[in-house]
C-alpha cells in the first residue's frame, strides 16, 4: 500500500487517501469541513518513543512532560496519562483544562513569564506539581500567596543559557535578548537562586531552559543540555544546596514540507543523553531526573485539516490560488511565520502532483495562506484537501477572527472516527456577547 507523508496515511485503489485506514473524504462526507483529524495511534506511538528514548539515556530519573501549549483539549490527557506522559502548562486556561480533564495535579508543571496572582493561587491550589518561576516578582507573589496558605510549593525557575537555536526569530527563546529566563553569563540567574533561596515557602528543586521551537540542529541541544547542568551544579556548590531536576525543554523540529529533514526523535534525547551523562562523570555526581517538553513533536505529525475547496483562481502570468473553507482562523502559521505545509487533493491522491498552487485561506487578508507555491494535483471547485502536519499550534492558535466558527477536532482510534472536540456555532460565537 502506498503511503504518504507517514505510515498512517495510505493512498487506496480510488484514489483516496486514508488515516489509520479510514478514508479521509468519506469522513469530510460525514463531519463537514473544514475539520482537523487525528491519529490516536500516532499519538500513542510518539508518547511511547520519548519516553523509549528518556528511559534508555536517563533510566527511572526522567520524565517526559507534554508542553500544552502546541495542542490543549480535553481528549488529549487521559492519552498522554496512559502513557505515563506529564504535562506543562502556561496559562490558567491550560491548568483548567487538564484538571477538567481529571489529570494529576502533581504531573503538572507551570510555566510563564507573566503568571497573574489568580493563576498562582488556582496552581498552588490544585496542589500543582511544579512552578516554573520566571520573574523576580513573581517569586515574592507566590511566597506571599503560599505564605497565606501556610503551605510550601515546589518550584524551579527558567534560565537563559545563551544558545541560539536556529530557527525563526519569533520562535527562539534562549539566546540573551529574551523575555524569557535569567542570564547566566551577567549573574542575573544566580541572583534570581539567591532570591528563591531566601523564601520560607518554596522549596528550590531546579532550573529550567527551553531554546526555542522546530528546532533541527543537534548541536543547541547539546550545548544547551552541558551549559545548563554545569549551572545547575554550580548553583548547588555556591548555595550549599542539592536540587534533584532539570528541564531542558522541547523545541524538537518535525518535518512538515517534503524536503524536512529533522532527523529522529531517538538521536535527539540520545546527543543530550550523552553530553549530560559526561558532564555528570566530570563533575563526579549523578544526574539529577532529567526532563523534556515535546509539544509540537508529540502532536504535530498525528494531526491533519480537511477543507473543501470552494474557487481556483489561475492568474495569467500570477499564481495560482486554490481557496478553501479555512486558513489563518484555524491554521495562522503562514500568517505569523510564513510557515509552508504540504497537502494532496484528498480524493485525487494518487494522481501526479502536476501544478503549482497557492492554498488561500477565506479571510479578508492577502496574508490569509496555508501553503504557498506548493506542488500539488491540480484543484477544483469540491475537493478535498488534506494538509498535514497540522496537529500542533493550529486548533490551540485558532481564532473567531472575521467571526469563522472554529473547526471540529475527529480523533480515530481503532478504526473509528469520533468527534472529540465539537464544530463551534454561530450560536457559539455570539455566546459572550451582551
Ligand atoms: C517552556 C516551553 N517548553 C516547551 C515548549 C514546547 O516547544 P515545542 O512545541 O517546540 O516542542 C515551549 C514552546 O514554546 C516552551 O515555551
Amino acid at each position: 500500500m502506498k503511503t504518504y507523508y507517514s505510515e498512517h496515511f495510505t493512498i487506496g485503489e480510488n484514489g483516496h487517501i486514508s488515516l489509520d485506514g479510514l478514508d479521509l473524504v468519506k469522513v469530510a462526507e460525514e463531519f463537514g469541513t473544514p475539520a482537523y483529524v487525528m491519529s490516536e495511534s500516532h499519538l500513542r506511538e510518539n508518547c511511547r518513543a520519548f519516553t523509549r528514548a528518556m528511559r534508555r539515556n536517563f533510566g527511572e530519573r526522567c520524565k517526559v512532560a507534554y508542553a500544552s501549549k502546541a495542542l490543549c483539549a480535553r481528549f488529549l490527557y487521559p492519552i498522554l496519562a496512559s502513557e505515563g506522559i506529564h504535562a506543562d502548562v502556561v496559562s490558567g486556561g491550560e491548568l483548567y483544562t487538564a484538571l477538567k480533564a481529571e489529570f494529576d495535579p502533581k504531573h503538572l508543571h507551570f510555566h510563564g513569564n507573566n503568571k497573574t496572582v489568580a493563576e498562582l493561587e488556582m496552581a498552588v491550589d490544585c496542589g500543582i506539581g511544579s512552578i516554573i518561576l520566571d520573574a523576580m516578582e513573581e517569586v515574592d507573589r507566590l511566597e506571599a500567596i503560599c505564605a497565606a496558605r501556610d503551605i510550601h510549593q515546589r518550584v524551579l525557575f527558567r534560565v537563559k543559557p545563551g544558545v541560539h537555536a536556529d530557527t525563526h526569530a519569533f520562535i527562539s527563546t534562549g539566546q540573551n535578548d529574551s523575555k524569557f529566563g535569567f542570564g547566566i553569563q551577567d549573574g542575573e540567574a544566580m541572583r534570581m537562586a539567591r532570591h528563591i533561596l531566601e523564601q520560607e515557602h518554596l522549596d528550590f528543586s531546579g532550573i529550567h531552559c527551553h531554546i526555542g521551537s522546530q528546532v533541527f540542529s543537534l548541536d543547541g541541544f547539546a550545548r544547551a543540555a552541558k551549559i545548563m547542568f554545569d549551572f545547575f551544579c554550580q548553583i548547588e556548590r555556591e548555595l550549599h544546596i542539592t536540587m534533584d531536576e532539570l528541564i531542558v525543554g522541547g523545541g524538537f523540529g518535525v518535518k512538515y514540507m517534503p524536503e524536512d529533514e529533522p532527523g529522529t526523535f531517538d538521536e535527539k534525547i540520545d546527543t543530550m543523553g550523552k553530553v549530560l551523562r559526561e558532564e555528570a562523570e566530570k563533575q563526579g555526581r549523578v544526574l539529577p531526573e532529567i526532563v523534556i517538553e515535546p509539544g509540537r513533536s508529540m502532536v504535530c505529525a498525528a494531526g491533519c485539516t480537511l477543507y473543501t475547496v470552494g474557487s481556483v483562481r489561475d492568474i495569467r502570468d500570477g499564481r495560482c490560488y486554490v481557496s478553501v473553507d479555512g486558513g489563518m482562523t484555524d491554521n495562522p502559521r503562514f500568517a505569523l511565520y510564513q510557515a509552508n505545509y504540504d497537502a494532496v487533493v484528498a480524493n485525487r491522491a494518487a494522481a501526479p502532483r502536476d501544478k503549482l498552487q497557492t492554498i488561500a485561506g477565506r479571510c479578508c487578508e492577502s496574508g490569509d495562506l496555508v501553503a504557498r507555491d506548493l506542488q500539488f494535483q491540480a484543484a477544483k471547485a469540491g475537493d478535498i484537501l488534506c494538509v498535514f502536519a497540522t496537529g500542533a499550534y493550529n486548533f490551540s492558535m485558532a481564532s473567531n477572527y472575521n467571526r469563522v466558527p472554529r473547526p471540529p477536532i475527529l480523533l480515530i482510534c481503532d478504526g473509528v472516527v469520533r468527534e472529540v472536540v465539537r464544530r463551534e456555532t454561530y450560536e457559539d460565537l455570539i455566546h459572550n456577547d451582551l
